[in-house]
């Protein structure tokens, strides 16, 4: 079973992945029951007629009891300026469910989204003390999908056509876009980019959810699809390359934190967490992305 803590925008968009695709049964989990239960009734209508998976919504956690994947996308509000402006809530709420996943279904691989996404992805681990295999921050590969269609719309190409678009570190203002390794019809990028180019477009990567807003939409589809990749991965025992945020123990240089890093995931969560090369400024960088994670975990 999937349970999906949190019945808004995001969270009813991966349900809707998971039970249109019969991945498995799923169950919303929502502190306003009739939410939950809402949500459930509308998107039971997505079940393919010979599927045997089924939704149910709940305001009771003890229902997440022998689940298989937990995937956390509450919220205690929405943010306006940064992720990190509801940060003290989001923990608090953060600990919260890890408690609940502690005593319901402690054998779980936890997926969260919720934002600010490495803070809570570092404290849930803490809280929780699972094996960090098992615990996966979704963010990275959004990011990277972002800087996949920038690109293809700068240059008017397919995204077939542009390889190893990768965005690690925070899931924020201080994310990385990896240049160095992007390939546009084999030829790379730097080849045919400026500094400015650059900068242009690691911006535009960074305040992507801004622009959402500014059109009056939010991020709800991207992150989703994002997150549905990762569930079918495990429940399909197949395997996935991404980047996403883990708690690092000496990778990259860095311990102490969760953050943006390529892993290999596969049926029992991260399987592999893979080093790859980085040029000088983009490992400075990094560096200070990692910095900027462990300020926010310090000011808890
Ligand atoms: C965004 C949210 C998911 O980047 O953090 O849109």
């Amino acid at each position: 079973m999937i349970s999906i803590v949190g019945s808004g925008k995001v969270g009813s968009a991966i349900a809707f992945l998971c039970v249109s695709n019969s991945l498995d049964d799923v169950l919303l989990v929502n502190r306003t029951k009739d939410k939950a239960i809402g949500k459930a009734l509308d998107i039971s209508n997505a079940i393919p007629e010979n599927s045997n998976v089924s939704i149910h919504g709940t305001d009771d956690f003890s229902k997440i009891t022998g689940s298989d994947i937990v995937v956390i996308t509450a919220s205690t509000g929405i943010y306006l300026k940064s992720r990190t402006e509801l940060m003290d809530a989001q923990v608090k709420m953060i600990q919260e469910i890890a408690n609940q996943i502690k005593k319901y279904c402690p054998f779980a691989i936890v997926l969260i989204v919720s934002n600010p996404l490495d803070v809570l992805t570092f404290v849930f681990q803490k809280e929780t003390q699972l094996s960090r295999n098992k615990v996966i921050g979704i963010a990275s590969s959004l990011d990277s999908s972002r800087f996949r269609y920038l690109l293809s719309e700068k240059f008017r190409i397919k995204q077939s056509q542009i390889i190893d678009a990768l965005v690690l570190g925070e899931h924020g203002d201080s994310m990385v876009p990896i240049f160095s390794r992007v390939k546009i019809n084999e030829k790379n990028i730097l080849e045919i980019i400026d500094e400015a180019e650059k900068q242009t477009i690691s911006t535009e990567i960074r305040d992507y959810w801004k622009s959402l807003r500014i059109l009056g939409s939010r991020s709800q589809f991207g992150i989703a699809k994002n997150t549905f990749d990762v569930i079918r991965t495990i429940i399909k025992n197949d395997e996935l390359i991404i980047p996403a945020s883990i708690v690092l123990n000496g990778e990259y240089g860095e311990k102490d934190i969760s953050m943006g890093i390529p892993i290999k995931i596969n049926k029992a969560g991260v399987k592999e967490i893979i080093e790859i090369k980085l040029n000088e400024s983009e490992s400075n960088l990094l560096k200070i992305s990692a910095q900027t994670i462990r300020d926010y975990i310090k000011s808890l």
